[in-house]
This record gives C-alpha cells, structure tokens and sequence, in this order.
C-alpha cells in the first residue's frame, strides 16, 4: 500500500453505515497508527512568518488554532457526515450547543421560529426564553397536528425545530410531511435526532435541513464525555455554522472527539443491542397490573406506528411508562431498582431510568407537562447492555413496590 493510501483513504460513501462508523474519516500520521491520533493541541506552528499570514488570509489550507479546528475533531465531524451522508458537519462541546448553535447562528433580530412543543427541556429553554430575548420570536405547536404547524407560519418564519421521537413521551413525529411545510413556507427545518440514533433515523434523507446530536448520548454511550455535531449542507454550514463557532468558541475538545470516534466504532452494535432490549423490556411491561400507560416506537400499539414504519428503521432504545398511583410509586419503583440505576441521562451502555417530572422537565408548569403528557407517575426508561432478562426481573421487583 502506498503512503498515500495510508494517509488520506478513500471516503466510505459507497460502504454500508457498519463500515463508515469504523473506518469513515480517518486520517493517519507518518506512522500509519491503526487507532486515530489524539492530537491534544490548542495551536499549530508556522515554517514562516508568510506561511501565517498565508493561513489567516485563507490562502494556504491548514489548521490555526483549535477553537477553529483540530485534526482529531476533524476526524470525527467527517465520521459522522459518512455516516448521515451529510455535506458538512461541525462538532461542538455540548448537545445544547450543537442546538443552540444551529437555532441561534442563523437567525436575525424580527425572524420568527416554530417548534413542537414536546422537547427536551433546556432546548424548550432556548426557542421558549433565550430566543425572545434577542428580538426573535417563537411559536409552540403540537407536534402531531400538521394543521398547527402550518398555522404558525409567518412570512417571518425562517425555522422549524422538532425532536422525533421526544423526550420522554417517545411522540413521533411526520418529519417529511414538517420539512414539506416549512420548506413551502421558504424555512429550514431541523431535527435533534438523539432519541431515534443515525442508526434508526436519517432526517436528511427524509427532508430535514439541518440534523443536530447530542453525541453525549449514544454516540459516547459509555458516561465518559460530552460532545454534539450539526450536519447540514456545505452552504449552511460555511454561511451560517462555522464562524459563528470559530468566533464565540463553543467548540469540541480534541480528547473528547478521540472517545467519541471510538464509540462511534461501535454505535451500530450498542444500539442494536440496546433496542432488542427496550423491546424486550417494553413486551414485558405492556402486561404488567401495576402499569397504566406504556409507549414503545417500536411497538404496534404505538399511536404513531405508521410513521414509525415510514421514517424509522427500528423502535429506539427508550420506553416511557407510568406507574399507577402518582410520584411516590415511581420514586418507590425507581428506588427499589437493583441493576437500572437513577439518572437523567440517556443511550448509556448501563441501562438508566429518569422521573422527567422532577428533572429534564421540572422546569415546566404542572400545565405545560400536562399538556405534553409527562404525569408525575411517568418513568423513561433506557436500556443498556446488560441481559434483557436481567432487566425485566429488576423491573418487575422493583414494581411490586409501587
Ligand atoms: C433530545 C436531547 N437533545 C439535546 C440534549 C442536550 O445534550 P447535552 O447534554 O449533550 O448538552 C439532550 C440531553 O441532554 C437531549 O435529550
């Protein structure tokens, strides 16, 4: 093989997602390191004065300094364009500042937003209380009703957000039949795409402008770092995305872009895995006397299942539930769990439950919440790697509490 090919080999395109989520992006040094480069710097040095002056004025390719780029953040930002089959994709520190970024960088003081109403509740924050602030107005629709989403529609309007399926009542929502909408109306729509996975759900094939991840989630899937990607096309992100985080700085660490290439390697496995199991554990939950509500994409009693057939490849990694008799039987459940462990994160290899009431959602009215559907005897549950039946015995003990 000559150097060249060990360098800089060919894109994964053309391979199936198994193959991109291994090998897509990587670039090696001179000493042809099977594992990517962790290259843990926060500048670059130039042969000469010229050269610099050169890399500033955008003459001369190559990196400056790391809150504009990195070679290993590079690596993982070009993982996850082959792996969505995006044009352009940056990485940022957080998931929020992956949403934040692409709801806020494009936008001017007088534009107008829509949203579904049912979202994770810091993003809720950003298009609800931040955007106003800065002279940018949103409207909250129900998700499922298209008649709403059309209705909100202004000649000012410049973006639609959802997430699909939501956090945590697992809604799924028609993203081709939004894209339709906001694309007549002359807006872009993005997708937070966290709950469904790349391996589930593709938004942009489906429509979508712009398809953000908090890589937090599955993309670690491991509780090690945080991490978030926006991928879009080129136009979008060079216009709108990239000097906007080059100036204001909301950028991945390189370590964190190494941990996040790595469990990219093995996403497709883990969240295979994990959803077998979600549908294992809400099988066995759909039966049990203590549960008044189960709600499972992958299941056919979901109210959404035709969409479900439509855009998503499998069910998900979550199931919501709720346990007869309010918050004090699902604390009592959740603090009776052996194995699951209590947390407010998600797509974790260990499997996690989370009362949304009084966490992700607890900045909300007890109306708002109603109105979404999250009661305060509701559970997300997230399935991790461990036996299925393991689970679904802890489970059921820990129900016998309720
Ligand atoms: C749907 C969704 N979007 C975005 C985020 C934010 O991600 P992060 O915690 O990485 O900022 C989360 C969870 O925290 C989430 O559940």
């Amino acid at each position: 093989m000559s150097e060249s090919r060990i360098a800089n080999p060919a894109g994964t395109r053309h391979y199936r997602p198994e193959t991109r989520l291994v090998h897509g992006g990587t670039l090696r040094s001179q000493f042809g390191e099977t594992s990517e480069a962790l290259f843990l710097t926060q500048g670059y040095i130039y042969e000469t004065a010229e050269q610099c002056a050169a890399r500033f004025a955008n003459t001369d390719p190559g990196y400056i300094y790391s809150r504009f780029a990195n070679p290993t953040v590079a690596m993982f930002e070009q993982r996850m364009i082959e792996l969505e089959a995006a044009e352009a994709a940056r990485a940022t520190a957080t998931g929020m500042a992956a949403v934040t970024t692409a709801i806020l960088a494009p936008l001017r003081a007088g534009d107008h937003v829509v949203a579904a109403k049912a979202m994770f509740g810091s993003c809720r924050f950003v298009v609800e209380d931040l955007l106003p602030r800065y002279g940018i107005s949103s409207t909250l629709v129900d998700g499922l009703d298209l008649d709403q989403w059309q209705k909100a529609m202004r000649p000012n309007t410049k973006t639609l957000f959802l997430e699909s399926p939501t956090n945590p009542t697992l809604e799924v929502l028609d993203i081709t039949e939004i894209a339709r909408i906001a694309h007549k109306g002359g807006a872009r729509l993005i997708v937070d795409n966290v709950f469904a996975t790349p391996i589930w759900q593709s938004p942009l094939s489906l429509g979508a402008d712009v398809v953000v991840y908090s890589a937090t989630k599955h993309i670690d899937g491991q509780g090690r770092c945080l991490g978030g990607v926006i991928l879009s096309s080129n136009d979008f992100i060079q216009e709108h995305i990239h000097n906007f985080l080059r100036q204001t700085g909301p950028s991945m660490s390189p370590f964190n872009a190494w941990v996040l290439l790595k469990g990219l390697e093995t996403l497709g496995v883990r969240v295979r895995q994990q959803t077998e199991n979600a549908a294992k554990v809400a099988d066995a939950l759909a039966k049990h006397p203590k549960i008044s509500k189960l709600i499972y994409p992958g299941r056919s009693d979901h109210p959404q299942a035709e969409t479900v057939k439509k855009q998503m490849r499998a069910g998900s990694s979550l199931v919501a539930f709720e346990v007869k008799g309010e918050r004090a039987a699902a604390f009592r459940v959740l603090n009776a769990l052996k194995i699951t462990r209590i947390s407010n994160n998600l797509g974790d290899a260990k499997s996690l439950v989370t009362h949304p009431t009084t966490t992700t959602h607890q900045r909300l009215t007890a109306e708002a919440r109603a109105e979404l559907g999250i009661t305060e005897g509701m559970i997300r549950f997230s399935a991790g790697l461990e036996h299925p039946d393991d689970l679904i015995e802890d489970l059921y003990a820990a129900l016998e509490k309720a």
